[in-house]
């Protein structure tokens, strides 16, 4: 039998960053009541997988064992393809604990120039994983490919968004409309992904 989500399913967003809940809440189209990790108490687990897909997997299973309900959690981040992928799966870390990301970013621009390269290729990923309590769980993935610039521009967006533009266009995500953004985005594509896999 295929795994389906019906319309007014209460899931649980297992995030602790209000901001993140409503994102996810508002991309599920208002279809479904969300409910946090932070608001039902589940603690976030260590973040122990190497990937995307295993992040997001180990967060939606753990927030649906510990509450019970079906889970969605997603994990994402920049990687730079003359790093090796970095950040990657450690892209928030970058930021420091301060969460500031123009340390990311610099941080991103001083290691392309110890490579001394001038490949500035780079690439969003969105992991999105639902999870049912009973076992079964369903995980998918969405990319953008573009390239990096220095200095940043552009205060829309957050994150890495001033340094990267995405492949055929001149705008950086910071610069761009947020509706150009949401339309092209790695979190939009996987949804989408999500959505053909999953919804009535
Ligand atoms: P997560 O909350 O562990 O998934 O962290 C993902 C990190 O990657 C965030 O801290 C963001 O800075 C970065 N990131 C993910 N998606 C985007 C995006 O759309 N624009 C800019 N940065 C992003």
């Amino acid at each position: 039998m295929p795994l389906i989500l019906p319309a007014g399913t209460t899931l649980v967003a297992a995030t602790h960053n209000p901001g993140k809940a409503r994102e996810l809440a508002a991309l599920l189209e208002g279809r479904f009541t969300v409910l946090t990790a932070g608001e039902l108490n589940i603690p976030e687990p260590d973040e122990t997988e190497t990937t995307f897909v295993g992040n997001a997997l180990l967060k939606a299973r753990h927030a649906a064992q510990v509450s019970g309900r079906i889970a969605l959690a997603d994990d994402s981040g920049l990687s730079v393809t003359a790093l090796d992928g970095a950040p990657g799966i450690f892209s928030a870390r970058w930021a420091g604990p301060g969460k500031d990301f123009a340390v990311a970013m610099g941080k991103v621009e001083e290691r392309l120039q110890e490579v001394g390269t001038d490949d500035y290729s780079a690439w969003f990923t969105c992991a999105l994983a639902v999870a049912w309590p009973d076992g079964p769980s369903v995980v998918v993935q969405g990319e953008v490919h573009g390239s990096l610039v220095f200095p940043g521009r552009g205060d829309r967006g957050f994150g890495y968004d001033p340094i990267f533009v995405p492949r055929g266009h001149d705008q950086t995500f910071g610069e761009m409309d947020p509706e150009a953004k949401d339309a092209m985005s790695h979190r939009a594509r996987a949804f989408a992904q999500l959505k053909a896999a999953l919804f009535e």
